[in-house]
């Protein structure tokens, strides 16, 4: 079986992987903006633009694949699935048009509001028809100056910013609101929720979803969740496939949630949901609330759930495709994991490094890809590799992850961190990602609920 796979960064290296593991002899055709050391195996490395639609149908006809798996947000949001499909190749992820589920926070808010679904804040969308005080007078009056602001399209991951956090003052508000309605015509204002944020990651079919464990990602760049937002600096989930905070209950409310959504998107597309969606949710003092869907696998959730997966991820693949989902059992090891990303010192706002800063080595320890440990690639180039080490040389963005395996989320974390030993070069991580620090704040934030 020929796959194309659309995408070169960890969370494309961790699909790369599960794919290796698959027990279908599988040709595979990555598709990249640059090469990911991790996947230079695959039988042809084609580099492009994966954002220009042209480029991705040259690329699929050239290698007339049997099935596609596209990655990232953008490709997907842009209608990667609506070319391949148009080859008639059968694609996991889903098309522009059910993409808007990620690539329009109004689509989405409006969505949930038109079929009653709970998990809305309270929100309104404004447009350049709207006056300065209209808007002003929401955040102040209607939102009690805890706000969200939303940019209502793809922005690697920093179009959402927060009163109090990123936005001071209401002028801040509006002049980001205003920002935004300038560059799309569309922007979305709503409530702030209060509480721990957690992901859940479902396979979809357009009629079964079937849940992945639990995970909780880390946007703040440094310990103790402080500093600038990045695209996340790490993630951890636990061996019951839930978090110390998020119960059972909990986890049945948002999979009510994204079933709901699933069957909503059918009726307003008439399409079926092809893919991955990848829910935020945040349990707050009245429940799980939804912060937002995605088209895709999260980065770097991916990392720690596809090392998990004991079913034939192709086989998945193909039950979403043929909408068989509900035949097959979707089943991951009883194992706690913790992925920490390796980035750049600059990363993510500090000033360019010199080239020569940014060359770093990772020494090849015998834990390393084993069942305790994994290495996933993001943003490096591979300057040589030996027995003894890669180097690589790093770009401004995320590098590299670790995820620790084990089964508790402490053991985990010894794993990812002992692995941190074998780099040498300038760089930065979370130490307190799975911390029980950390797990404490969330849980006395929940408390602080009764
Ligand atoms: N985990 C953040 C993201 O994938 O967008």
């Amino acid at each position: 079986m020929k796959i194309l796979l659309i995408g070169n960064g960890a969370r494309e290296h961790a699909i790369y992987k599960a794919l290796l593991r698959s027990k279908h002899n599988l040709e595979i055709v990555v598709f990249g903006k640059a090469k990911n050391p991790g996947m230079l195996s695959a039988s042809s490395y084609e580099l492009g633009n994966i954002e220009d639609l042209d480029q991705i149908k040259l690329i699929a006809e050239k290698h007339s694949p049997d099935l596609a798996i596209v990655g990232p947000d953008n490709p997907i949001g842009l209608g990667a699935a609506d070319v391949l499909k148009s080859l008639n190749i059968k694609t996991f992820a889903p098309s522009k048009s059910l993409a808007r589920l990620e690539s329009s926070k109004s689509f989405t808010r409006d969505l949930l509001a038109k079929y009653n679904i709970e998990g809305n804040p309270k929100f309104k969308v404004f447009t350049a028809e709207n006056s300065d005080e209209e808007i002003l007078s929401y955040m102040k009056n209607d939102l009690d100056e805890e706000y969200v602001i939303k940019f209502d399209g793809l922005f690697g991951g920093k179009g959402v910013k927060l009163s109090k956090e990123h936005l001071e003052t209401l002028q801040d508000g509006l002049s980001f609101a205003k920002e935004c309605i300038a560059e799309i015509d569309k922007v979305v204002i709503e409530e702030k929720f209060i509480g721990p944020e957690f992901s859940l990651i479902c396979f979809a079919d357009g009629k079964t979803i079937a849940p992945t464990p639990i995970v909780q990602d880390h946007k703040r760049a440094f310990n103790g969740d402080v500093g600038p937002n990045t695209g996340g600096m790490g993630t951890y989930s636990d061996a019951n496939h839930l978090l110390p905070f998020v119960t059972e209950e909990d986890r049945q409310q948002a999979i009510v949630i994204t079933e709901k959504v699933q069957e909503a998107l059918k009726h307003e597309t008439g399409e079926d949901y092809c893919g991955v969606m990848y829910g935020g949710f945040i349990k707050t003092k009245n429940g799980v609330r939804l912060i937002e869907f995605n088209a895709r696998f999260g980065d770097p959730e991916a990392m720690n759930i596809l090392p998990l997966l004991t079913t034939d991820f192709v086989d998945i693949v193909l039950a979403c495709i043929n909408q068989k989902l509900d035949s097959i059992q979707v089943e991951f090891q009883q194992k706690a994991t913790v992925c920490l990303y390796i980035v750049p010192e600059s990363y993510p706002d500090g000033p360019q490094m010199p080239d020569q800063d940014l060359v770093i080595k990772v020494e090849k320890t015998k834990t390393l890809e084993s069942d305790q440990l994994q290495l996933f690639f993001s943003s490096v180039d591979l300057v040589l590799e030996n027995d003894i080490e890669y180097v690589l040389k790093m770009s401004s963005s995320r590098a590299l992850a670790f995820t620790g395996i084990a089964d508790t989320i402490e053991q985990a974390r010894k794993n990812a961190l002992e692995a941190t030993k074998c780099i040498s070069g300038k760089v930065n991580f979370r130490t307190d990602i799975g911390s029980e620090f950390l797990i404490q704040k969330r849980i006395d934030l929940i408390n602080s609920f009764q």
